[in-house]
Protein backbone atom coordinates (compact mmCIF):
# COMPACT_ATOMS: atom_id res chain seq x y z
CA UNK A 1 0.00 0.00 0.00
CA UNK A 2 2.96 2.64 0.98
CA UNK A 3 5.01 2.89 -1.34
CA UNK A 4 7.84 3.97 0.89
CA UNK A 5 9.30 0.74 1.98
CA UNK A 6 10.38 2.06 5.74
CA UNK A 7 6.49 2.86 6.36
CA UNK A 8 5.17 -0.58 4.68
CA UNK A 9 8.22 -1.92 6.97
CA UNK A 10 6.91 -0.78 9.98
CA UNK A 11 3.06 -1.64 8.52
CA UNK A 12 3.50 -5.21 8.05
CA UNK A 13 5.66 -6.15 11.49
CA UNK A 14 3.09 -3.99 13.04
CA UNK A 15 -0.08 -5.60 11.72
CA UNK A 16 1.77 -9.14 12.32
CA UNK A 17 2.17 -8.55 15.81
CA UNK A 18 -1.14 -6.63 16.91
CA UNK A 19 -2.55 -10.31 15.57
CA UNK A 20 -0.27 -12.55 17.14
CA UNK A 21 -0.15 -10.67 20.68
CA UNK A 22 -2.00 -12.95 23.45
CA UNK A 23 -2.97 -10.50 25.99
CA UNK A 24 -4.03 -6.96 26.17
CA UNK A 25 -0.57 -6.16 28.29
CA UNK A 26 1.42 -7.54 24.88
CA UNK A 27 -0.56 -5.79 22.83
CA UNK A 28 0.29 -2.73 25.09
CA UNK A 29 3.59 -3.61 24.11
CA UNK A 30 3.75 -2.82 20.52
CA UNK A 31 1.33 -0.30 20.49
CA UNK A 32 4.44 1.28 22.68
CA UNK A 33 7.59 0.51 20.46
CA UNK A 34 4.88 1.41 17.35
CA UNK A 35 3.21 4.68 18.37
CA UNK A 36 4.77 5.44 21.50
CA UNK A 37 6.80 8.87 22.44
CA UNK A 38 9.80 7.09 20.97
CA UNK A 39 7.90 4.76 19.23
CA UNK A 40 9.28 3.25 15.09
CA UNK A 41 6.61 5.25 13.33
CA UNK A 42 6.55 8.63 15.78
CA UNK A 43 10.26 8.65 15.09
CA UNK A 44 9.68 8.52 11.42
CA UNK A 45 7.40 11.49 11.47
CA UNK A 46 9.16 13.53 14.11
CA UNK A 47 12.30 13.10 11.38
CA UNK A 48 10.33 14.25 8.46
CA UNK A 49 12.27 17.01 8.21
CA UNK A 50 15.50 14.97 7.23
CA UNK A 51 13.51 13.57 4.06
CA UNK A 52 14.07 15.21 0.59
CA UNK A 53 11.67 17.95 0.56
CA UNK A 54 10.34 15.94 -2.90
CA UNK A 55 9.24 13.15 -0.75
CA UNK A 56 8.04 14.62 2.01
CA UNK A 57 4.37 15.23 1.54
CA UNK A 58 3.85 11.71 0.26
CA UNK A 59 5.77 10.07 2.89
CA UNK A 60 3.88 11.71 5.51
CA UNK A 61 0.76 11.29 4.08
CA UNK A 62 1.29 7.51 4.28
CA UNK A 63 3.21 7.36 7.73
CA UNK A 64 0.03 9.04 8.63
CA UNK A 65 -2.51 6.78 7.02
CA UNK A 66 -0.42 3.84 8.64
CA UNK A 67 -0.56 5.33 12.08
CA UNK A 68 -4.61 5.43 11.95
CA UNK A 69 -4.88 2.07 10.32
CA UNK A 70 -2.50 0.69 13.42
CA UNK A 71 -4.83 2.89 15.54
CA UNK A 72 -7.54 0.87 14.26
CA UNK A 73 -6.42 -2.15 13.88
CA UNK A 74 -5.20 -2.22 18.14
CA UNK A 75 -8.52 -0.98 19.08
CA UNK A 76 -10.13 -3.79 17.62
CA UNK A 77 -7.24 -6.34 18.78
CA UNK A 78 -7.61 -4.53 22.41
CA UNK A 79 -11.56 -5.04 22.35
CA UNK A 80 -11.27 -9.23 21.39
CA UNK A 81 -8.52 -9.39 24.17
CA UNK A 82 -10.45 -7.51 26.94
CA UNK A 83 -13.43 -9.45 26.14
CA UNK A 84 -11.22 -13.14 26.11
CA UNK A 85 -9.37 -11.89 29.34
CA UNK A 86 -13.50 -11.45 30.81
CA UNK A 87 -13.99 -14.27 30.05
CA UNK A 88 -10.87 -16.04 31.18
CA UNK A 89 -11.47 -14.50 34.32
CA UNK A 90 -15.18 -15.56 34.69
CA UNK A 91 -14.50 -19.05 34.56
CA UNK A 92 -11.15 -19.12 37.15
CA UNK A 93 -13.78 -17.43 39.36
CA UNK A 94 -16.27 -19.97 38.71
CA UNK A 95 -18.73 -20.39 41.60
CA UNK A 96 -18.63 -24.26 43.01
CA UNK A 97 -22.73 -24.49 43.82
CA UNK A 98 -22.66 -28.32 44.93
CA UNK A 99 -20.29 -27.41 47.83
CA UNK A 100 -22.20 -27.96 50.82
CA UNK A 101 -23.00 -24.50 52.88
CA UNK A 102 -20.44 -23.93 55.89
CA UNK A 103 -22.38 -22.59 59.28
CA UNK A 104 -21.18 -20.63 61.68
CA UNK A 105 -21.69 -21.62 65.04
CA UNK A 106 -24.63 -19.52 66.98
CA UNK A 107 -23.46 -18.57 70.41
CA UNK A 108 -25.53 -18.69 73.69
CA UNK A 109 -26.02 -17.12 76.97
CA UNK A 110 -23.95 -18.66 79.48
CA UNK A 111 -26.21 -20.70 82.06
CA UNK A 112 -25.44 -18.44 84.77
CA UNK A 113 -25.84 -14.81 83.00
CA UNK A 114 -29.06 -16.46 82.19
CA UNK A 115 -30.23 -17.37 85.49
CA UNK A 116 -29.11 -14.53 86.95
CA UNK A 117 -30.81 -11.82 84.45
CA UNK A 118 -33.81 -14.42 85.08
CA UNK A 119 -33.94 -13.66 88.99
CA UNK A 120 -33.33 -9.51 88.31
CA UNK A 121 -35.91 -9.36 86.26
CA UNK A 122 -38.36 -11.02 88.98
CA UNK A 123 -36.86 -8.35 91.39
CA UNK A 124 -37.30 -5.41 89.07
CA UNK A 125 -40.59 -6.87 88.41
CA UNK A 126 -40.98 -6.11 92.38
CA UNK A 127 -39.57 -2.55 92.05
CA UNK A 128 -35.83 -3.11 93.07
CA UNK A 129 -33.06 -1.62 90.75
CA UNK A 130 -29.51 -2.73 90.13
CA UNK A 131 -26.60 -1.71 92.02
CA UNK A 132 -22.95 -3.45 91.71
CA UNK A 133 -19.80 -3.01 93.43
CA UNK A 134 -15.73 -4.04 92.61
CA UNK A 135 -14.66 -7.36 92.51
CA UNK A 136 -11.30 -6.00 94.38
CA UNK A 137 -12.82 -4.90 97.88
CA UNK A 138 -11.68 -3.19 100.99
CA UNK A 139 -11.41 -4.99 104.11
CA UNK A 140 -13.95 -2.10 105.63
CA UNK A 141 -16.82 -2.82 102.94
CA UNK A 142 -16.43 -6.50 102.60
CA UNK A 143 -16.30 -6.58 106.31
CA UNK A 144 -15.44 -4.19 109.03
CA UNK A 145 -18.96 -2.24 107.79
CA UNK A 146 -21.16 -5.71 107.46
CA UNK A 147 -20.69 -5.77 111.67
CA UNK A 148 -17.59 -8.91 111.37
CA UNK A 149 -15.83 -8.62 114.87
CA UNK A 150 -11.89 -8.56 113.72
CA UNK A 151 -11.71 -11.91 115.17
CA UNK A 152 -14.65 -13.40 113.20
CA UNK A 153 -13.26 -16.43 111.99
CA UNK A 154 -15.08 -16.02 108.88
CA UNK A 155 -12.20 -13.73 108.10
CA UNK A 156 -9.36 -16.11 108.09
CA UNK A 157 -7.36 -16.87 105.19
CA UNK A 158 -9.12 -20.26 104.65
CA UNK A 159 -12.28 -18.15 103.64
CA UNK A 160 -10.39 -15.07 101.64
CA UNK A 161 -8.21 -14.27 98.93
CA UNK A 162 -6.63 -11.52 99.92
CA UNK A 163 -4.77 -8.86 98.24
CA UNK A 164 -3.11 -6.97 100.91
CA UNK A 165 -3.44 -6.68 104.43
CA UNK A 166 -6.57 -4.59 103.65
CA UNK A 167 -7.73 -5.91 100.48
CA UNK A 168 -9.56 -8.88 99.49
CA UNK A 169 -11.41 -10.54 96.67
CA UNK A 170 -15.12 -9.71 97.88
CA UNK A 171 -16.36 -13.05 99.32
CA UNK A 172 -20.01 -11.71 99.37
CA UNK A 173 -21.86 -9.65 97.46
CA UNK A 174 -23.11 -7.72 100.81
CA UNK A 175 -20.30 -4.71 100.56
CA UNK A 176 -22.57 -3.57 97.83
CA UNK A 177 -25.44 -3.12 100.44
CA UNK A 178 -22.77 -0.64 102.80
CA UNK A 179 -22.08 0.97 99.44
CA UNK A 180 -26.05 1.33 97.81
CA UNK A 181 -26.94 2.52 101.94
CA UNK A 182 -24.02 4.89 101.91
CA UNK A 183 -25.05 6.76 98.41
CA UNK A 184 -29.03 6.96 99.41
CA UNK A 185 -31.32 7.51 101.49
CA UNK A 186 -33.91 5.20 102.50
CA UNK A 187 -36.13 3.58 101.14
CA UNK A 188 -33.83 1.79 99.00
CA UNK A 189 -34.81 -1.41 96.86
CA UNK A 190 -31.62 -3.00 94.98
CA UNK A 191 -30.41 -6.13 93.80
CA UNK A 192 -26.58 -6.34 93.00
CA UNK A 193 -25.50 -9.42 90.66
CA UNK A 194 -21.53 -10.28 90.63
CA UNK A 195 -18.96 -12.54 91.01
CA UNK A 196 -17.54 -13.40 94.65
CA UNK A 197 -14.54 -15.57 95.64
CA UNK A 198 -13.70 -17.76 98.02
CA UNK A 199 -10.97 -19.98 98.85
CA UNK A 200 -12.64 -23.40 98.90
CA UNK A 201 -11.76 -26.55 97.49
CA UNK A 202 -12.91 -27.42 94.40
CA UNK A 203 -16.02 -30.12 94.00
CA UNK A 204 -19.34 -30.83 92.93
CA UNK A 205 -20.68 -27.99 94.49
CA UNK A 206 -17.76 -25.51 95.35
CA UNK A 207 -15.88 -23.46 93.10
CA UNK A 208 -13.54 -20.70 93.81
CA UNK A 209 -15.40 -18.34 92.23
CA UNK A 210 -19.33 -18.26 91.84
CA UNK A 211 -21.38 -15.64 91.64
CA UNK A 212 -24.44 -13.79 93.94
CA UNK A 213 -27.06 -11.97 93.88
CA UNK A 214 -27.87 -9.74 97.14
CA UNK A 215 -31.57 -8.24 97.75
CA UNK A 216 -31.75 -4.98 100.10
CA UNK A 217 -34.97 -3.27 101.17
CA UNK A 218 -34.79 -0.71 103.80
CA UNK A 219 -37.72 1.71 104.85
CA UNK A 220 -39.98 2.49 107.34
CA UNK A 221 -42.05 -0.64 109.00
CA UNK A 222 -40.15 -3.39 106.69
CA UNK A 223 -40.63 -6.55 108.58
CA UNK A 224 -39.16 -10.53 108.44
CA UNK A 225 -42.71 -10.88 107.24
CA UNK A 226 -42.12 -8.86 103.78
CA UNK A 227 -38.76 -11.09 103.18
CA UNK A 228 -40.65 -14.77 103.65
CA UNK A 229 -43.66 -13.29 101.40
CA UNK A 230 -40.93 -11.84 98.57
CA UNK A 231 -38.85 -15.13 98.76
CA UNK A 232 -41.60 -17.54 98.68
CA UNK A 233 -42.95 -15.23 95.65
CA UNK A 234 -39.47 -15.52 93.91
CA UNK A 235 -39.59 -19.25 94.44
CA UNK A 236 -42.62 -19.61 92.72
CA UNK A 237 -41.72 -17.61 89.74
CA UNK A 238 -38.43 -18.97 89.37
CA UNK A 239 -38.91 -22.91 90.08
CA UNK A 240 -42.60 -23.20 89.11
CA UNK A 241 -46.04 -23.09 91.10
CA UNK A 242 -45.69 -26.23 92.99
CA UNK A 243 -41.87 -24.74 94.48
CA UNK A 244 -41.21 -24.33 98.39
CA UNK A 245 -38.77 -22.88 100.59
CA UNK A 246 -38.24 -23.28 104.16
CA UNK A 247 -36.38 -20.86 106.52
CA UNK A 248 -33.94 -22.26 109.24
CA UNK A 249 -32.33 -19.53 111.89
CA UNK A 250 -29.22 -19.29 111.05
CA UNK A 251 -26.09 -16.80 111.87
CA UNK A 252 -24.22 -13.58 109.85
CA UNK A 253 -23.10 -10.81 111.60
CA UNK A 254 -24.87 -8.21 109.45
CA UNK A 255 -28.50 -9.57 109.71
CA UNK A 256 -30.29 -9.71 113.40
CA UNK A 257 -32.35 -12.47 113.14
CA UNK A 258 -30.50 -14.51 110.45
CA UNK A 259 -32.17 -17.59 107.96
CA UNK A 260 -30.79 -19.81 105.66
CA UNK A 261 -33.02 -20.26 102.74
CA UNK A 262 -33.71 -24.08 101.47
CA UNK A 263 -35.78 -25.19 97.89
CA UNK A 264 -37.00 -28.66 97.74
CA UNK A 265 -34.20 -30.74 96.29
CA UNK A 266 -34.93 -31.08 92.56
CA UNK A 267 -33.76 -34.79 92.75
CA UNK A 268 -35.70 -36.59 95.16
CA UNK A 269 -38.64 -34.10 95.39
CA UNK A 270 -38.00 -34.14 98.90
CA UNK A 271 -37.83 -37.60 99.91
CA UNK A 272 -33.76 -37.09 100.61
CA UNK A 273 -31.08 -38.44 98.25
CA UNK A 274 -27.07 -38.09 98.08
CA UNK A 275 -27.38 -34.73 96.29
CA UNK A 276 -29.16 -33.16 99.20
CA UNK A 277 -27.02 -35.24 101.65
CA UNK A 278 -30.16 -36.83 102.68
CA UNK A 279 -32.35 -33.64 103.92
CA UNK A 280 -34.39 -33.04 101.08
CA UNK A 281 -34.11 -29.26 100.89
CA UNK A 282 -31.39 -27.60 98.70
CA UNK A 283 -29.62 -24.08 100.74
CA UNK A 284 -29.88 -21.11 98.00
CA UNK A 285 -29.44 -17.98 99.93
CA UNK A 286 -28.73 -16.75 103.15
CA UNK A 287 -30.70 -13.70 104.85
CA UNK A 288 -32.42 -11.64 107.62
CA UNK A 289 -33.30 -8.22 108.90
CA UNK A 290 -30.10 -6.07 108.72
CA UNK A 291 -28.15 -6.01 111.93
CA UNK A 292 -28.78 -1.97 113.49
CA UNK A 293 -25.16 -1.63 113.75
CA UNK A 294 -25.16 -1.72 109.68
CA UNK A 295 -27.63 0.82 109.96
CA UNK A 296 -25.55 2.69 112.16
CA UNK A 297 -22.56 2.32 110.23
CA UNK A 298 -24.17 4.01 106.91
CA UNK A 299 -25.73 6.51 109.27
CA UNK A 300 -29.54 5.07 109.18
CA UNK A 301 -31.35 5.27 112.46
CA UNK A 302 -32.11 2.03 113.55
CA UNK A 303 -35.07 3.57 115.26
CA UNK A 304 -36.29 4.94 112.44
CA UNK A 305 -35.79 2.52 109.70
CA UNK A 306 -35.67 -1.20 109.15
CA UNK A 307 -34.65 -3.43 106.53
CA UNK A 308 -33.80 -7.23 104.86
CA UNK A 309 -31.17 -8.63 102.86
CA UNK A 310 -30.76 -11.99 101.13
CA UNK A 311 -27.30 -12.91 98.93
CA UNK A 312 -28.50 -15.57 96.99
CA UNK A 313 -26.22 -18.04 95.01
CA UNK A 314 -26.84 -17.96 91.56
CA UNK A 315 -25.38 -21.23 90.36
CA UNK A 316 -27.29 -23.32 93.09
CA UNK A 317 -30.09 -21.71 91.17
CA UNK A 318 -29.23 -22.90 88.46
CA UNK A 319 -28.60 -26.58 89.37
CA UNK A 320 -31.83 -26.42 90.92
CA UNK A 321 -33.71 -25.10 87.72
CA UNK A 322 -31.83 -27.15 85.08
CA UNK A 323 -31.07 -30.03 87.13
CA UNK A 324 -27.31 -30.17 86.83
CA UNK A 325 -25.71 -31.80 89.65
CA UNK A 326 -21.83 -30.79 89.33
CA UNK A 327 -21.38 -26.50 89.72
CA UNK A 328 -18.18 -27.57 87.70
CA UNK A 329 -19.95 -27.71 84.46
CA UNK A 330 -20.71 -24.15 84.63
CA UNK A 331 -16.90 -23.51 84.10
CA UNK A 332 -14.77 -25.95 81.93
CA UNK A 333 -15.98 -24.57 78.75
CA UNK A 334 -17.39 -27.60 77.44
CA UNK A 335 -19.14 -26.68 74.29
CA UNK A 336 -21.52 -29.44 74.50
CA UNK A 337 -22.55 -28.74 77.43
CA UNK A 338 -22.95 -24.67 77.14
CA UNK A 339 -24.95 -25.72 73.85
CA UNK A 340 -28.12 -26.65 75.88
CA UNK A 341 -28.30 -23.47 76.24
CA UNK A 342 -28.05 -21.81 72.81
CA UNK A 343 -32.31 -22.21 72.10
CA UNK A 344 -34.14 -19.48 73.83
CA UNK A 345 -35.74 -20.22 77.22
CA UNK A 346 -38.14 -22.58 75.94
CA UNK A 347 -37.69 -25.80 76.01
CA UNK A 348 -35.97 -25.82 79.26
CA UNK A 349 -37.78 -26.39 82.82
N1 LIG B 1 -23.46 -12.52 102.41
C1 LIG B 1 -23.96 -13.78 102.91
C2 LIG B 1 -23.12 -14.91 102.33
O1 LIG B 1 -22.42 -14.72 101.38
C3 LIG B 1 -25.39 -13.98 102.52
C4 LIG B 1 -26.32 -12.99 103.12
C5 LIG B 1 -26.61 -11.81 102.48
C6 LIG B 1 -26.89 -13.24 104.37
C7 LIG B 1 -27.48 -10.90 103.02
C8 LIG B 1 -27.74 -12.34 104.94
C9 LIG B 1 -28.04 -11.19 104.27
O2 LIG B 1 -23.14 -16.00 102.84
Amino acid sequence: MAADPRVQDILDRALADIAGARSTSALEQVRVRVLGRSGELTALLRGLGKVPAADRPRVGQEANEVKGRLEEALAVRQDALKTEEHRQTLAARHLDLTLPGRTSPVGAMHPIIRVQDEIISIFEGLGFSVAEGPEVESDYYNFAALNFPDDHPARDMQDTFHVSADTVLRTHTSPVQIRAMKAESPPVRIICPGKVFRHDITDATHSPMFHQVEGLAVDRHITMADLKGTLDLFAREMFGPRSRVRFRPSFFPFTEPSAEVDVLCFKCGGDGCRFCKQSGWIEILGSGMVHPNVLRNVGYDPEDVTGWAFGMGVERVAILKYEIDDIRLFFENDMRFLGQFASSAQGLP
